[in-house]
């Protein structure tokens, strides 16, 4: 091995790092409830079984058995070693190393364009910052920010800035520090008049830094600070900064939107930042773009739940209905919070508070079933007959195509009894509609269902106390007491299966050099490949539910009563040979003894 990385810069690493990001460069997943599923890129295979948890950050493939963290998928795909791989997840997060461990592992780093074009995005948010909070030049844009109600905790958090009234203020602060007139043009913050000359592209703006995942700066968003057109101007499209590719607020909510599996999707960063000081810290919003399936795709990777929240006049409304249908689509839960007409969220929040947005938008949001139905009702007068009418169909239609028979029935209840009509006519004109829609849809239904994930191992049920051991390694794993805890109880004796004793070694000693329990870190931590990925599928098939005393012991009895019933079986073998040998009297002992060792079972 090369040279050594330090401890901490593996952490950092491992915690930029996403499993889903990297495996998905590989293998096309598909997400199934928590985890993700694809074809298994290290074995030939038609179904899927190849799955990955991002809770968990570990891989498992329930076909041929490979499992393991962000690096041992990198080792074992690419054929690295432990610090290649480190070093090939550290240029993909824009993670320095030191210069030694880069040339002694020759990976390429990040391009040194687009490097260079992140630091000089990083210095300008901090001098756009510094000018806003603590200058005179930036008083009167402070001054605006604070009018509009934004606290200063969230200026801070989101690093807002303030761009100065200078056609050179940033050609001149980048050139000073050694960057080229071409890469600062490149990176999209000057631009070039036809004489050759240069000047900044933000001027006398309020500056919203723009980050991607890993929290680096790589565009920006400027707000004019009166009526000024237009009212945003962001970025152009870079080689850092791809627009459909960015959701505003994604890095740090990230943490937030994988703990509550939910994000809110709004249509501003102002609404964004608003939010988020209402305690709504799983906020986002796309850069004043329809969402994309880049977007899509991103939210899917880390939440199984959306809540748009969109403006709610006309435009907001339309802008709602076609996020929701494509996040649906995406097979994303959704829910649309919805505002008094008028409102946008800011708007709201400043006028009702931030406890009534939290509990009465938010918290009272819409299924996407309610709210299909208040879109159809909008221009219309279901007074009049003709619109009532065009109404019923297009919210059945909608119906239709639910496809739970509980959920059917419900809004069909609902509709009849608003409009005075028989349930038994809606049902029929409904089932009409279904047939029609199913034969549309049926080519699309079944190769969906050929993608779903082959089914859990077949075959082969394991003995009690295989499950046993696996069990109480599931629950070692994630606590160190209760490893000792059990290892106390086995009194000396050890796991059946040797690689289950090997592991629950390796995990005490991993305990005992004073690491907490960090399922990730322990994958590095064990050599063995064989061990890491029975590790990555005990992880894969355990729940996350604490084990009472009781469990704990009966696992542990079912642990030992194996190597007693093996004593047990070389008992009855002894027995059986001192019969056969006419030894009577040895036999009655040996009969004597297996009765007291069953007793103790
Ligand atoms: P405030 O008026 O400052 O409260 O902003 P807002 O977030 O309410 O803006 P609005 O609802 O008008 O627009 C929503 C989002 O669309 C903004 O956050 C921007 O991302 C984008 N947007 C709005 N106006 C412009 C514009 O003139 N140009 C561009 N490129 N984007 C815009
Ligand atoms: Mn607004």
């Amino acid at each position: 091995m090369g040279e050594r990385i330090a401890e901490e810069k593996l952490n950092e690493i491992r915690e930029a790092a996403d499993i889903v990001d990297i495996i998905s460069d590989y293998v096309q997943l598909n997400k199934q409830g928590r985890n993700y599923f694809g074809l298994c890129p290290f074995h030939g295979e038609n179904t899927p079984s190849f799955s990955v948890a991002p809770d968990k950050q570990i891989y498992h493939c329930f076909g041929c058995g490979a499992g393991g963290n962000v690096f041992s998928f990198l080792m074992d795909k690419e054929g690295l070693t432990f610090i290649e791989a480190a070093v090939k997840l550290a240029a993909r997060t824009n993670i320095e190393l030191p210069a030694e461990t880069l040339t002694e592992n020759k990976a390429k780093p990040a391009s040194r364009d687009s490097q260079q074009m992140i630091e000089a995005h990083e210095l300008l948010r901090k001098f756009y910052h510094h000018l806003l909070v603590n200058t005179k030049d930036g008083q009167h844009a402070l001054e605006y920010l604070i009018k509009r109600g934004f606290t200063i905790e969230s200026i801070e958090k989101f690093q807002i800035g303030y761009s100065l009234n200078s056609w050179d203020f940033v050609y001149k602060f980048l050139i000073k520090r050694g960057y080229s007139p071409e890469l600062v043009e490149r990176s999209g913050l000057i631009i070039k008049r036809d004489d050759g000359t240069y000047f900044d592209r933000f001027r006398e703006r309020i500056m919203f830094p723009l980050l991607d995942s890993h929290g680096n700066t790589i565009a920006f968003s400027g707000r004019a600070l009166g009526d000024d057109e237009p009212k945003y101007l962001n970025s152009p499209e870079t080689a850092i900064f791809n627009k459909s590719k960015i959701l505003y607020n994604f890095h740090l909510a990230r943490p937030s939107l994988r703990k509550l599996q939910q994000a809110v999707l709004f249509e501003g960063f102002a609404d964004v930042i608003a939010a988020d000081k209402s305690g709504v810290i799983n906020s986002i919003a796309t850069m004043g773009t329809s969402l994309t399936e880049e977007h899509i795709a991103l939210l899917r990777r880390n939440v199984q739940s959306v809540t748009i929240c969109f403006d709610s006049d006309n435009a907001g409304i339309e802008a709602a209905y076609r996020a929701a249908k494509m996040l649906a689509e995406a097979g994303l839960n959704l829910r649309v919070a919805l505002m008094p007409d008028g409102y946008d969220p800011d708007d709201y929040i400043k006028k009702y508070g931030e406890e009534k947005f939290k509990n009465d938008v938010i918290g009272a949001s819409a299924t996407l079933m309610t709210f299909k139905f208040l879109y159809y009702r909008r221009g219309k007068n279901l007074q009049n007959e003709g619109d009532r009418l065009l109404y019923i169909e297009e919210v059945l239609r909608e119906i239709s195509r639910l496809e739970k028979a509980v959920e059917k029935d419900h809004y069909l209840r609902q509709l009849a009894s608003e409009f005075s009509l028989s349930l038994d006519a809606l049902k029929q004109q409904q089932d009409e509609m279904s047939a029609a829609e199913g034969k549309k849809h049926q080519k699309g239904q079944s190769a969906l269902k050929k993608k779903a994930p082959a089914a859990r191992p077949t075959g082969q049920l394991r003995p009690a106390y295989h499950t046993a051991e696996r069990c109480l390694i599931a629950h070692m794993l994630k606590n160190s007491e209760l490893a000792y805890r059990v290892q106390d109880k086995l009194q000396g004796n050890t796991f059946n299966i040797d690689e289950h004793q090997a592991i629950i070694t390796y995990l005490i000693g991993f305990y005992e050099e004073g690491h907490a329990p960090d399922l990730s870190g322990f994958l590095n931590y064990l050599n063995d490949n064989k061990l890491k990925r029975i590790v990555a599928e005990i992880e894969m098939m355990s729940i996350n539910e604490e084990i009472s005393d009781q469990e704990l012991i009966d696992y542990i009895k079912q642990v030992l009563n194996y190597q007693k019933m093996l004593k047990i079986k070389e008992k009855e073998a002894e027995e059986r040979d001192a019969e056969r040998q006419k030894d009577f009297a040895r036999a009655a002992a040996i009969a004597t003894e297996i009765i007291q060792m069953r007793k103790s079972l």
